[in-house]
């Protein structure tokens, strides 16, 4: 199947040039994020199992955005080996319009596959089907059409008596009769470039929103007595398009499921699949458990029998085997080792990296921080820019003063430490290995290994403070 279409060479354009006036953002639509990748990678993602011989993108409104989403995908090679060529539509004249911006970055001839930025949930497997049935019918012109639970917004497919495609009518130039149609156009075609060229030159702009449809080649190829071929893709929902924030919402809530039901099929155990936000290029070991609440984004790698309590965000960080993230915590661009225990409400930042077995507690943030294996801070604690050995403890409330109003200190503690409670480690500061730090010490120079540090002031107790004082009052 996907081989035909290798010999067919298939060239794709995809129209990503409107802003999506519906989306009401100042944001080009296509850049719009589902599952964690944009709608327009989506797009493109769905066509790389064919192979394509040129990739085209129409940009037009917000179309560095564009580009850049897209050449970001590019280099992560989310399209393979295969170049992404941008054409430009300067002023947005309607989808027929795009397509013609396109023509002078194509091969003049074989089939172009055309396709919307905005239909997220597009699968190969679809196109490849489509692509098979344009084929076998040998048609100058197909397009895939669907009948979604609600036809409100699309064109629609209009079928003569004999049930032969004769046109597409947009959702705004139908009549009351044709709204009740509920097969529609999902703007996916594979259309001649010959036909396409010839047909595209002809199009008008005599229709309720005064622009040039790409909608209406299909009625032009049907006058031209051509073959065209109507490809029923029944209820499918991968073919739906995303027109507003409500419509993101809808196909995203689609995609997370599949995304969940995917890693409880490889074994993971989720406490609620409807409650976890997990992005598409995310993976989880197997006997995990993921619980309400979690999002797990970006290109975070969670490992094998990890348990997620719930309640948590963790972006672009790699979680090792066994760990326990308890309820609550906040994990960004950090590793995290083997065996670790983390949170209830732990926070690490960027840059934060812990070895095997740490255990970092309730309301302790890192950053750019790394903690040797075994060693705690459990309660209360801001650790950063630091480099904290094996072994050692951090007492509740440690703070390492790493910022002096302008610039950045580093603080390393050895391995085998012990800090005391409310201890102030004023960078730049170090603590050689074994050292004592005592409780509520504002440490400002270095601690030798072995050595105990102690600044503070002196307890002073003063004998029988309380019942004089009470005497001096009665004698007023
Ligand atoms: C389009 C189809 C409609 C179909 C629906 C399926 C037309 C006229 N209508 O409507 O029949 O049911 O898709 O989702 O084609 N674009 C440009 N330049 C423009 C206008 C649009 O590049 O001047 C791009 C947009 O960025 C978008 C795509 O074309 O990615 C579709 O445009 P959109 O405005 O979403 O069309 P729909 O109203 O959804
Ligand atoms: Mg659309």
């Amino acid at each position: 199947m996907m081989a035909d279409a290798r010999q067919g060479g298939v060239q794709v354009v995809t129209l990503a040039a409107g802003k999506g006036v519906r989306m009401r953002s100042a944001r080009p639509k296509v850049v719009h994020r589902l599952a964690g990748r944009t709608l327009i990678e989506r797009v493109l993602r769905a066509t790389v199992p064919l192979k394509p011989s040129r990739m085209v993108v129409v940009v037009g409104y917000g179309a560095d955005e564009v580009r850049e989403a897209v050449n970001a995908a590019s280099m992560a090679r989310a399209f393979g080996d295969t170049e992404v060529r941008f054409a430009e539509q300067t002023s947005q004249l309607g989808t027929g319009d795009a397509a013609r911006a396109a023509l002078p970055l194509l091969e003049p001839a074989g089939p172009v596959l055309i396709l919307p930025g905005d239909s997220p949930l597009l699968t190969s497997e679809r196109l490849a089907a489509f692509f098979e049935e344009h084929r076998a019918t040998g048609a100058q012109l197909s397009f895939i059409t669907c009948e979604p639970p609600d036809p409100t917004g699309y064109g629609r497919v209009v079928r003569d008596n004999r049930g032969s495609v004769s046109g597409i009518v947009e959702h705004k130039d139908c009549t009351a009769a044709q709204r009740h149609i509920r097969e529609i156009n999902s703007s996916i075609y594979l259309v001649d470039y010959g036909f396409l060229t010839q047909a595209l030159s002809a199009l008008r702009n005599d229709n309720a929103q005064k622009e040039y449809y790409l909608t209406d080649i299909v009625a032009a190829a049907v006058a031209d007595g051509a073959t065209v071929t109507a490809h029923a893709a029944g209820a499918a929902v991968e073919i739906l398009g995303v027109n507003s924030k409500a419509e993101l919402a809808v196909l995203e809530a689609i995609r997370r499921a599949q995304i969940a039901e995917h890693w409880m099929r490889e074994g993971v155990t989720m406490e609620d699949p409807r409650a976890v936000y997990i992005d598409e290029d995310v993976t989880i070991g197997a006997d995990s458990f993921i619980g309400a609440g979690t999002r797990l984004r970006g290109q975070t790698v969670i490992g094998e029998r990890v348990v997620i309590d719930g309640n948590s965000l963790i972006s672009d960080s790699t979680i090792a085997t066994g760990v326990h993230v308890k309820l609550g915590s906040v994990i960004t661009d950090a590793r995290v080792g083997s065996r670790a225990v983390i949170g209830p409400y732990s926070h690490l930042r960027p840059g934060s990296e812990l070895s095997e077995e740490v255990h970092v507690g309730n309301f302790v943030e890192t950053k750019q921080t790394t903690i040797g294996r075994g060693s705690k801070a459990n309660h209360l604690s801001y650790l950063g820019d630091a480099a904290i050995g094996p072994n050692t403890n951090i007492g509740a409330g440690t703070i390492t003063c790493n910022y002096d109003g302008t610039q950045k200190h580093r603080t390393a503690i050895g391995r085998n430490v012990f800090v005391g409670s409310n201890s102030s480690l004023v960078a730049p500061v170090a603590i050689g290995d074994g050292a004592f730090v005592a409780a509520g010490s504002t440490i400002t120079d270095e601690v030798p290994a072995g050595a105990l540090g102690i600044a503070r002031g002196r307890q002073v107790n003063i004998e029988n403070w309380v019942q004089r004082r009470k005497a001096a009052a009665g004698k007023q």
